[in-house]
């Protein structure tokens, strides 16, 4: 080792140390002009020799490149969300429901709350302790690769302390504090850009920037609580032991986080930190209580997306009262009429609200919504506003209730109510300019064909102008045709045809999600696309091959069908080709991959303590063999594999007639071929 090689692991040393006094245990030993010492010699000595420049190096923690997009990360272990409780009553059930279920009715369950902070969850990956991979949640089971955009946050280690396992998947919540959000604002408004309406957003915003030094500037927070993929180490036995754990390796979390006994327990921690909420640095939107041993954690299992043992208790969401002046009808994308109140403007947690949604008209005839009544508005986090109900006794005579139009406001086409659902839908399919606006926001969004520019005001004058009617369309645009438009210069063209140039080069899950086809959003859009690997593969499907997929049921599977069987939509994927949109297939796709596993198309669930492995080694396994591991016992289950103490999970098992499987059978199982 020459010196250089020397010092520049003693300066990376230092660094970390010092970030980790200044981040995590928020008691910094040096002064700034100390630490910019060291990171100029580092950079000095990194610069005289490349080959020490590690990817962990603090010098890192910016690059300077500004990347095309993000690429997918599949999570290891899907990143689940938790279950909701909005009252004290929905905190005694869950409690009830563990102690239930545990068979410890007596007992006080120790529970660890934890603030539930109103942020982005990400997950990041530590090979050998050091950072590797930084992710978003996405949709919980493929997330955007951010790595470059988290190593920018302080309080992200580059590096693992202590006795760190050879890889560990850590995850926890990126947040901004009020005080960087309202700079940011401020700041946004001095340069005359558009501000965020909430911190939420702003840390939303922040951590999907293309250029990292963006994101650093931004001043974002982390707290990590919870562990994804773990090998080659001790896991901790709970909740409490977890978090210390993940504080023994330099990982921050949350100081407001205690132990607390019994249902009680969690409702006085609730109302205490209910009543200091607005004096946090950040912004909380509830308290999330978990069961803390594991042992219990692993008995309880989970339902469909969230485990059983945790639960997020809300805080009360805001709510104001005005007056509903109207209601008017909207046309979407699928041509559902959907109800929208138009409201006396009113303040309502800071934010002015004038619209709020009324879903469909079951509910405005549940809640007996009149013109003319007074209402109360309510408004949580970024989500429409909603109306909560209305004072019956300020009702002014008069009051009118709305009733759905016979025909399409837009197009004038007759509505038709649908048979066993409650929308109406406007039956003008593709000549309604509304479902052709609609349609074409969602071809050109971020998650579909993701055309940089081609916003509403854009969309809407092509579609009134009768200049793009299709997708397709889209793909013809030129100069001449854009220059007509309204605040359409000839440089804002260019860059629009730029970007609808770039777009052309897709993938196949953003194709079909961008089609809109009804019931197909982006994760069955992933699931049809790994599954056929081809556009033709998928248009020849017949419709039992379709409904074979994967979470695909009857509903979704017919309406796929029916999509792909009518010649409108096979010209318009024609044309789509035609003029250049392409996507990579035809090389082994994943769904053949998983195909030629000896386990493809075998659905396990596992339950109960096994004895020569663990339940996450198992599942390990079965997975890399093409197996798919669930949770929950249903028709669709291959094989329920119970060790000792098995749960409710093989009664189940047995009541539907599923094979069940000891740990032999398991091990049979994974010999498999
Ligand atoms: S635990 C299975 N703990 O809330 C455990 N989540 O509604 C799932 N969140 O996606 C997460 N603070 O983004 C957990 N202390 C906390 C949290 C927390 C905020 C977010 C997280 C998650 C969402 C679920």
């Amino acid at each position: 080792m020459t010196q250089a090689t020397r010092r520049a692991a003693e300066l990376r040393q230092l660094i970390g140390h010092y970030d980790y006094q200044y981040y995590v245990l928020d008691d910094p030993t040096v002064g700034d002009a100390e630490y910019d010492r060291l990171m100029v010699e580092l950079r000095a000595l990194e610069a005289q020799h490349p080959d020490l420049q590690t990817p962990d190096s603090p010098t890192q923690r910016v690059s300077g490149n500004v990347a095309a997009g993000f690429a997918e990360v599949r999570h290891g272990v899907p990143m689940l969300s938790l279950d909701n409780a909005f009252d004290d009553e929905g905190i005694v059930n869950f409690d009830r429901r563990v102690r239930e279920r545990l068979g410890r009715i007596d007992d006080e369950i120790a529970y660890v709350a934890e603030p539930k902070l109103d942020g982005l969850a990400v997950s990041l990956t530590y090979r050998h302790g050091r950072l590797a991979v930084g992710a978003t949640r996405g949709d919980g089971a493929t997330g955007e690769d951010i790595t470059a955009n988290l190593k920018t946050i302080g309080a992200v280690p580059l590096q693992l302390r202590g006795s760190a396992p050879d890889e560990v998947e850590v995850r926890g919540e990126v947040f901004m504090p009020y005080k960087a959000f309202e700079a940011l604002n401020a700041a946004q408004v001095a340069a005359g850009e558009r501000t965020y309406a909430n911190p939420r957003n702003a840390a939303a915003g922040s951590l999907r920037q293309l250029d990292a030094r963006i994101t650093q500037s931004r001043r974002l927070d982390v707290y990590f609580y919870a562990v994804g993929r773990f090998d080659g180490g001790e896991r901790a036995d709970g909740q409490t032991a977890l978090l210390k754990l993940l504080a023994s390796w330099g990982l921050r979390t949350n100081p407001e986080t205690r132990q607390v006994l019994g249902v009680q327990g969690c409702l006085d921690f609730y109302h205490a930190l209910g009543a200091r909420r607005a004096s946090l640095r950040y912004q909380i939107d509830g308290v999330v209580y978990k069961v803390d041993a594991r042992s219990d954690q692993e008995k309880l299992g989970f339902v469909s997306r969230a485990p059983r043992w945790a639960i997020a208790h809300k805080f009360p969401a805001d709510e104001a009262q005005t007056v509903l002046n109207d209601i008017e009808f909207q046309v979407g994308r699928t041509g559902v009429l959907t109800p929208v109140a138009r409201l006396e403007p009113v303040q309502v947690a800071g934010v002015t609200v004038s619209n709020a949604t009324l879903h469909n008209m079951d509910e405005v005839t549940r809640k007996d919504v009149h013109i003319g009544d007074t209402v109360i508005v309510r408004r949580a986090g970024d989500v429409i506003p909603e109306i909560v109900r209305v004072l019956p006794e300020r009702r002014p005579a008069g009051a009118r209730a709305p009733v759905m139009p016979e025909t399409c406001p837009v197009c004038g086409s007759k509505v038709v109510r649908v048979e066993g659902e409650s929308a109406a839908r406007c039956s003008g399919a593709f000549t309604c300019p509304a479902q052709r606006k609609e349609a074409l926001r969602h071809f050109a969004s971020r998650r579909s064909l993701d055309i940089e520019g081609l916003g509403d005001k854009l969309i809407d004058q092509l579609v009134e102008q009768d200049i793009v009617r299709m997708p397709s369309d889209i793909y013809e645009l030129d100069q001449p045709k854009l220059l007509g438009l309204d605040r359409m210069g000839e440089k804002s063209a260019v860059k629009l045809l730029a970007a609808i140039s770039r777009s052309r080069q897709t993938t196949l899950p953003r194709l079909l999600n961008g089609l809109g086809i009804p019931g197909v959003g982006e994760s069955t859009a992933r699931a049809l696309a790994e599954h056929f690997g081809s556009l033709a593969g998928l248009q020849a499907a017949s419709l039992d091959a379709i409904q074979a997929v994967p979470d695909i049921g009857p509903v979704v599977g017919a309406s796929v069908a029916n999509y792909f069987a009518d010649a409108r939509h096979q010209n318009e994927l024609a044309r789509l080709r035609a003029l250049g949109v392409t996507w990579p297939e035809g090389e082994p796709a994943a769904a053949a991959r998983e195909d030629a596993l000896p386990l493809a198309g075998v659905t396990v669930v596992l339950t109960g303590t096994l004895d020569g492995i663990t339940r996450d080694e198992a599942a390990e396994q079965l997975t890399t063999r093409g197996a798919k591991v669930s949770g929950s016992v249903s028709k669709k289950t291959s094989y329920v594999v119970a060790g000792a103490e098995p749960g409710s999970k093989l009664a189940r098992a047995q009541e539907l007639g599923v094979p069940v499987l000891d740990e032999r059978g398991l091990r049979e199982l994974l010999q498999r071929a």
